[in-house]
């Protein structure tokens, strides 16, 4: 039975990625290729980062919570996202392995908070993926129907919807959502066949995703009407940030941290990129740099469409699935709509392997290291890819997108991703304080201020999710512990 705190050597970490331990080779003496530029690591992280989060709940947050204040709101989610993204950074050029904060926790916390961080990872990152699925699968849903070829009812929805406000279930009549599983079933196979191929295709899609989002603010910056920014309120001249409905999280300074929390998916994936850290050129450099960029970059396109949107059109009228395609509509663009649409198409794939590809190399690391059954570490001897957990990764996420509602399972992503934050923050203090003489190639600023502010702001962020999310989070970590009581503390081959 394993030391619960035994934690992994920072030197072993190093000599693991730069490839010296036989022992991170496969079972067939195959390892990961290092075949990702900065360009690719930064589309990557631009790869994980727009998707269902701008292009589908943006418009339900304004409308429900945050009013046009949703430009606050992401804001307050970037500053967080830019504290635990240097935390992130720090710990990606110290340990360049797959696994990201799992890794990271085994090297700061010891082993039983390292198994606990990568079971909540499974929430950002598989949950992660099915959430954006079932958003892909509406917009294909959609253009369908624009081009008069709709698809049955049946064959597009889940069984089950989800009401987040009343937390009432509710049958819709629907069999099972086969666009959201036809996705996932192709992501994972394109994942199989080669992380290098992968990223060619991720290149091209972003590019193309950057390119739409770009054209939807240049065209709709000048159609801003800043009164759609005043709402009746307190004062006389009308409030930028709607009152409190009386209910915590509805509008008012509650509303925007509850907006903050949502839109938090938005800048989900970010660091789906130091998973993939072992298969990266230079990464002491590429990694802390690519994570940075791709984070900035997505922060000023978000607030810029937010910005946009909410100028355009009342708030209230933002709750659709498509808001960024209404809103081309209500200023009269209708040739933009269907290219926004086929936008998120290709935006929302990207972001479904870059999160795929993030579960695969943390499920990769904790089998790795015993903690699941070590089969599932097998790397194919021709694509040099985590072949056997890619699969069965694709094949769980498949079934729970055929039959889950997005109502569900957007917040769940959001607090684990937060969770991960707070753990990774920590795990930076941790280490300057038990290793202060380490080499670092690369060093949060002022880490004594920005660590614990990354992680208290998480909490103070997670704090504006509702209580059934927090209640899903503690069974989802108690299914994790009893999991690793029962069979990871006795199958662990990391020494004491
Ligand atoms: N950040 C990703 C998205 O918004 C998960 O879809």
């Amino acid at each position: 039975m394993s030391n619960i705190w035994a934690r992994k050597s920072i030197d072993a970490l190093q000599r693991e990625a730069s490839g010296e331990d036989a022992e991170l080779m496969g079972s067939s003496g195959a390892h990961l290729s290092r075949s990702l530029s900065l360009t690719s690591v930064t589309c990557l992280g631009i790869g994980a980062l727009i998707g269902a989060g701008i292009f589908v709940l943006t418009g339900q947050a304004a409308a429900e919570y945050a009013g046009p204040a949703i430009i606050l709101s992401f804001l307050v989610a970037a500053v967080i996202c830019v504290f635990a993204g240097l935390c992130y950074s720090e710990m990606a050029a110290c340990c360049p392995v797959a696994g990201s904060a799992y890794t990271y926790a085994f090297a700061t916390m010891g082993e039983l908070i390292a198994w606990m961080i990568g079971w909540d990872l499974i929430l950002e990152y598989a949950v992660g993926a099915v959430t954006v699925a079932i958003g892909w699968s509406g917009y294909v849903a959609s253009l369908l129907k624009d081009i008069g070829l709709p698809l049955p009812a049946a064959i597009s929805k889940a069984p089950f919807a989800f009401d987040p406000h009343s937390h009432s279930w509710s049958a819709t009549g629907a069999v099972l959502n086969v666009p959201a599983m036809l996705i996932i079933i192709g992501v994972s196979s394109l994942l199989v066949i080669g992380v290098k191929e992968s990223a060619r295709v991720n290149n091209a899609v972003v590019l193309m995703k950057l390119a739409i989002v770009v054209l939807f603010i240049l065209a709709g910056i000048s159609y801003v009407n800043l009164g759609n920014w005043v709402v009746p309120g307190k004062n006389p001249g009308g409030d930028f940030i709607p009152p409190n409905s009386g209910e915590f999280g509805i509008y008012g300074l509650s509303g925007v941290l509850r907006g903050a929390a949502v839109v938090c998916f938005a800048y989900v994936g970010f660091d789906a990129v130091s998973t993939a850290a072992q298969e990266v050129e230079h990464p002491q450099r590429n990694m802390p740099l690519g994570i940075l960029l791709s984070l900035a970059i997505c922060t000023v396109l978000y607030v810029a469409v937010s910005y946009v949107i909410t100028g355009i059109i009342p708030f209230d009228r933002l709750n659709d699935p498509a808001p960024i395609a209404v809103g081309a509509n209500a200023i009269g663009l209708f040739w933009l709509k269907p290219i926004v649409k086929i936008g998120a198409i290709l935006g929302l794939s990207s972001v479904i392997l870059v999160l795929l590809l993030g579960q695969s190399r943390v499920l990769y690391s904790m089998a790795h290291d015993g903690l699941l059954p070590r089969a599932a570490a097998a790397i194919h001897p021709r694509f040099r890819t985590p072949w056997m957990v890619t699969l069965v990764t694709g094949a769980v996420v498949t079934v729970l997108a055929g039959l889950l509602p997005i109502g569900l399972v957007g917040e769940l992503v959001s607090i684990g991703t937060l969770f991960a934050f707070v753990v990774v923050c920590i795990g930076v203090l941790v280490l300057r304080m038990r290793e202060p003489e380490r080499d670092r190639p690369f060093r949060t600023p002022a880490a004594f201020v920005v660590a614990p502010l990354g992680a208290l702001g998480s909490i103070f962020v997670m704090a504006g999710l509702p209580l059934d999310t927090w209640i899903r989070l503690f069974i989802w970590l108690a299914i994790g512990l009893a999991i690793y009581v029962f069979y990871g503390r006795h199958h662990s081959r990391v020494p004491d």
